[in-house]
């Protein structure tokens, strides 16, 4: 099984409009590399507009891709809060987040890609996180780590958690006897860094320079433990807009947060065998005015 990993496409309208261009180059490319899976771990948007949505899963359509055993997708903290994207922005974004409904933009979050959630286990009828999905020798289990938003414990919408009862529900999918020779990839938007770590990364805009201070997942040192005692082999995430691999406990992680940052796209090809998995960074060059046409086209239209 030949997984391909993006994440934090960062879709939108009137901002970062090549990102539609790199995204169709990445998949591209994948796909001739024989990806036979395709996995977006989140930040699938950038301000949770609707149309960003449509254009993704109309994307997938033309790629042949929407369908649970070809792609699966899982929540940013932008699909819910979306971003500020101007100074006035910023200023309006607490008010903004005060007024978004957790729960119904979880709920249409799966309803646009509600191909991708057939044939999962997950909670409830109307609960689609965390679940399981079967490809395979593999299982995937998609978490979401989005914190509600909180003016003092999450001013920036930008921390994560995953609490109590998320991890029981995940452990409990983990330990399912037909799972017990499968090999374990779990799926989350949030990355697991030390404090250390986060000063390094290479954050791009003055957002995400902000947003880097308040990336924080808490419930992570337990999860860290769970995954460890239920042979979870690869954990792939993004949130933080770098390419990296790290382990903690012996256990890899991959962030492919940075898949649309600058001018070369890149992705993870992860190729899972039944007891191990080979990662590889595929990064390439795609020509600066190519994604300059692309922009003043869109504009156009
Ligand atoms: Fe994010």
């Amino acid at each position: 099984m030949r997984i391909a990993h993006f994440s934090d496409l960062h879709l939108c309208s009137n901002f970062k409009k090549s990102n539609r261009n790199k995204i169709k180059e990445v998949l591209d490319h994948a796909l001739e590399n024989g990806a036979q899976h395709f996995v977006f771990t989140g930040d699938i948007t950038d301000n949770a507009e609707e149309r960003e949505f449509v254009y993704f899963r109309e994307l997938l359509q033309s790629y042949n891709l929407l369908s649970s055993d070809k792609s699966t997708v899982i929540i940013g903290n932008h699909d819910i809060f979306g971003g500020p994207q101007t100074a006035q922005d910023v200023a309006n974004f607490p008010f903004k987040c005060l007024n978004i409904n957790y729960q119904e933009r979880v709920s249409k979050f799966v309803s646009y890609f509600r191909e991708l959630f057939e044939n999962t286990i997950h909670p409830h009828e109307e609960i689609y996180f965390p679940f399981a999905k079967e490809l395979k020798s593999v299982v995937l289990v998609g978490l979401n780590s989005i914190d509600e938003y909180s003016p003092f414990k999450n001013p920036f919408a930008s921390n994560g958690k995953i609490g109590k009862i998320q991890r029981r529900i995940v452990e409990n999918l983990l330990l399912l006897p037909k799972f017990k020779d499968k090999l374990k990839i779990v799926l989350v938007h949030h990355h697991f860094y030390h404090k250390s770590d986060i000063s390094k990364s290479s954050e791009s805009s003055l957002w995400s320079k902000i947003e880097s201070f308040t990336m924080k997942l808490r419930g992570k040192k337990k999860l860290i433990n769970l995954f460890e005692a239920n042979d979870v082999s690869i954990v792939l995430h993004g949130h933080s807009h770098e390419m990296c691999e790290y382990f903690r406990k012996k256990i890899r992680f991959v962030n492919a947060g940075a898949s649309m940052e600058g001018n070369e796209p890149s992705y993870f090809l992860i190729d899972a065998f039944p007891f191990d998995v080979s990662v590889s960074l595929q990064k390439f060059s795609v020509a600066k005015e190519k994604f300059a046409e692309a922009e003043i086209a869109s504009i156009a239209v």
